[in-house]
């Protein structure tokens, strides 16, 4: 019991003190509103959207005070809120329309006029849905987007599951730097229907979001639109390498080169994969480089082959897709047999060839003395005649 009442008698006194010091602070408290207006607006950039807002009313009364906007937003249903600290009445951001957005601020004071503690307003908050949401199985299915040899995008989808005859879709597209969204100029089509689009060039597009969305119409019901946000050095697939060549040296090392897939990817982008198969073993290993060294494993295998395949590098972007593997190299047999025959072979073309240019040479050479001797023979004739 004893316990009790002191536990008791603690407890009292700390709800004393919290109240006694919350008084405190709220006797020498500066209260501050929260922003005015705050709104989500779309200017119908496919998913990049603007939030603000206009300063708190009567502000006159900070006049020697640092006036600033905590601002939180998130898509609806994800884990964390993005944090930013403002002194401007807006703030721009990409967000993922297939979901709602959510956005909360409010105003913070610092500086002289708050004694150095930080005071802040209540929250003012904001949300954001885009106005189409219908049935669900009316989106398009499987969107697949590759940007080739960082020249060429292609995007392809599939149509919705639950989606009537009629359904037909649109793919629009949007990145900074482009004016407003803008259709699809070249749709891929089956059945009369869009089942994808060849973009144009994009000029300056890479290292930021770009956003599509991909709606539809439909005479019966309403097609719930899609909407993909990425960046486009991300789902570069470069051409394979080719010219794939190799040397053989002490007949164990060999060193394999090949060239850099043609197009605008420098150099310094590329990872290589290469597959090795020696008889019935295969193994596969990476480089940055353009030319690989490695030992057999036995200098007594009858069959090498080389695949390679690229892809852009860590260094230039975040994510890529692997090229078709290029054309597989074979070596075969002994290396002796092989030199002879590279040796052979050509020896024997540049002996025929030889040969043969000395007969010809020879043959022609016979014509040339024949006809000499003949028209010496006509000079001495003309010669006896004069005579
Ligand atoms: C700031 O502190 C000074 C002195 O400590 C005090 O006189 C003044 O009332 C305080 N102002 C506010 C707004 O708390
Ligand atoms: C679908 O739209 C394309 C143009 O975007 C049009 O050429 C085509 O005829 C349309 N197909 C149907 C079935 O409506
Ligand atoms: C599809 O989206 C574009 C761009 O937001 C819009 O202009 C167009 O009206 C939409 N079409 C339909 C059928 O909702
Ligand atoms: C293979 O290598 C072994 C030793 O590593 C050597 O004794 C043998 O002669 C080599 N065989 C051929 C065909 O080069």
């Amino acid at each position: 019991m004893a316990f009790l009442h002191l536990d008791i008698r603690c407890l009292y006194t700390l709800l004393i003190c919290t109240a006694f010091g919350s008084t405190l602070s709220s006797n020498a408290e500066i209260k501050v509103n929260p922003p005015q207006d705050f709104e989500i607006v779309d200017p119908g950039y496919l998913g990049y959207l603007c939030l603000q807002w206009q300063p708190p009313l009567s502000l006159d009364n900070f006049k020697e005070c640092t006036i600033e906007y905590e601002l939180k937003y998130r898509n609806i249903d994800s884990e964390s809120w993005k944090t930013i600290i403002t002194k401007k009445l807006y703030y721009k951001d990409g967000f993922d329309l297939n979901k709602g957005v959510e956005a909360k601020i409010h105003t913070l004071l610092t500086g002289q006029c708050t004694n150095g503690s930080e005071v802040q307003s209540s929250w003012s908050e904001a949300t954001y849905w885009t106005s189409t949401q219908g049935n669900l199985e009316t989106k398009i299915q499987d969107m697949d987007c590759v940007y080739y040899n960082w020249q060429y995008l292609l995007c392809s989808w599939k149509p919705g599951m639950g989606v009537h005859f009629d359904t037909n879709y649109s793919l629009f597209y949007w990145y900074e730097g482009l004016d407003h969204a803008v259709q699809c100029a070249d749709y891929i089509k089956a059945n009369g229907k869009n089942i994808g689009c060849r973009f144009p060039y994009l000029e300056s597009s890479d290292y930021k979001d770009f956003y599509i969305c991909v709606n539809g119409s439909s005479e019966s019901q309403a097609i719930t639109p899609s909407y993909f946000i990425f960046q486009l050095q991300n789902i570069v697939k470069p051409l394979p390498p080719d010219d794939l060549s190799f040397s053989v040296k002490n007949s164990k090392e060999i060193n394999l080169k090949w060239s850099i897939p043609r197009g605008p990817i420098p150099a310094k982008c590329f990872i290589y994969e290469i597959e090795f198969k020696e008889d019935d073993t295969a193994w596969v290993t990476t480089t940055i480089e353009n030319e690989i060294y490695f030992t057999r494993t036995s200098n007594e295998s009858h069959r090498l082959c080389f695949l390679v395949r690229s892809k852009v590098n860590i260094y230039c972007s975040d994510d890529g897709i692997w090229s078709e593997w290029g054309d597989e190299q074979c070596w075969k047999g002994d290396i002796r047999m092989k030199t002879l025959v590279f040796f052979l072979i050509p020896f024997a073309f540049v002996s025929l060839f030889l040969l043969l240019i000395t007969c010809l040479l020879l043959y022609k050479q016979k014509n040339l003395l024949k006809m000499i001797f003949q028209k010496k023979k006509e000079v001495f004739s003309h010669q006896e005649t004069l005579c």
